[in-house]
């Protein structure tokens, strides 16, 4: 067993007050830059960390969903700047492009090129970041997911040196998220705690994050989806559930739902969070029979009383229906995909390199079986 987790992590409400001094004292920074995007540039989230960064060069073109020929772009940019140290402040995408670029400036060449593990000679840049969303767990995570828009497949780059130095978790930064981006991106976070505890390369270790994130995320969810500007202790055990299930996932893996979410992200500009959500219950429906006493467990720290464990995991199930119901999450037929995509859409996530950490085996046409069920509810 292996558990991995190089980045420094500071947690707390105002921790972001100590951005200027971490940069200097912990990185010894001289020459940052900072990637974001446009929605975090019009939200005032910048402004409150730029007195801390006197000059710094921003970068805020990052879309949902990063693309390739955004990242190519901005690292010819980025690199004439010869920066020394790269900050990420946002969602997953301005996360996972901030982690492609420190990448590119060291490494040179297109981002393209170094898909899969370790394919980087120089360590990249260090990495700061900063998440403004409850999800992502990009800020503990080695992996930076970024959609080649010639394949219209999202690349996994990844290594051991891709770590970020070091995270600043601010539940404050989150305060003013609307609802709809809390609902999505911390039911993100409940799938990767779920899917950690449920996926073949669990360990000890992320079992026992993964179950604390699933406590966290379900306790705290629908009082900061209500009032999140008001309620602090949602706050900080939304951000905290969501770092953890970032932990958990990172050193076991994702399942079957992110394997759909990612093809699907990679030719539709849906939010990721709103995928997984769609797809945590029938993905969960078909896994049941192989992993009902943990599935079970799940159901019972919820809260929910059936003895037998197939009874509890389908009460776990139809639990998470009715949260993504309340939470205003949309049904798989209102997410515009049409079914002709369906079969591409199978074979990508059959494709997908978390696929063999599904517990139960899953080939193409089991995908597809999903999807078509799905899309019937
Ligand atoms: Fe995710």
């Amino acid at each position: 067993m292996k558990f991995h987790m190089p980045s420094k992590l500071y947690f707390g409400s105002g921790e972001i007050k100590n951005l200027g001094s971490i940069i200097t004292e912990d990185l010894k920074a001289k020459n940052p830059v900072l990637v974001t995007d446009a929605g975090i540039a019009r939200s005032g989230l910048l402004e409150k960390v730029l007195p801390q960064l006197p000059g710094i060069q921003v970068f805020d073109q990052i879309e949902a969903n990063p693309k390739s020929d955004t990242i190519n772009r901005i690292a010819e940019e980025m690199r004439s700047l010869a920066p020394d140290l790269v900050i990420g402040l946002g969602g997953g995408s301005p996360l996972d492009a901030g982690k492609a670029l420190a990448l590119l400036c060291t490494n040179g060449g297109r981002i393209e090129a170094y898909e899969g593990r370790e394919k980087y000679s120089q360590a990249p840049l260090p990495f700061l970041a900063i998440p403004t969303t409850c999800g992502t767990g990009s800020e503990v995570t080695w992996v930076s997911v970024i959609t080649d828009v010639n394949r219209k497949f999202k690349m996994s780059i990844k290594g051991p040196k891709m770590y970020p130095a070091v995270s600043i978790v601010d539940p404050d930064l989150i305060r003013t998220l609307p609802p709809s981006i809390i609902a999505s991106t911390g039911l993100d976070a409940l799938t990767h705690a779920v899917e950690a505890y449920l996926s073949k390369p669990a360990t000890l270790i992320t079992d026992t994050q993964a179950v604390k994130a699933v406590d966290l995320i379900l306790g705290s969810i629908e009082g900061a989806y209500t009032d999140i500007k008001n309620n602090r202790q949602d706050r900080e055990n939304l951000m905290f559930g969501s770092t953890m299930a970032g932990f958990a996932f990172g050193n076991s893996d994702v399942t079957a739902v992110h394997c759909i979410s990612e093809s699907i992200g990679a030719l539709y500009d849906i939010p990721h969070g709103i995928a997984n959500s769609v797809f945590l219950p029938p993905v969960l429906s078909y896994n049941l029979p192989a992993c009902r006493e943990k599935m079970a467990g799940l159901a019972r720290l919820s809260g929910i009383r059936e003895i037998d464990d197939t009874a509890a995991s389908e009460a776990f199930i139809e639990m998470i229906k009715n949260l993504s119901t309340r939470l205003s999450i949309p049904r798989f037929k209102d997410l515009g995909i049409t079914k002709d995509k369906f079969d591409q859409i199978a074979a990508m996530s059959f494709e997908n390199n978390s696929t063999p950490s599904n517990p139960r085996p899953m080939v193409k046409q089991d995908y597809l079986n999903i999807l078509e069920n799905a899309y019937g509810q």
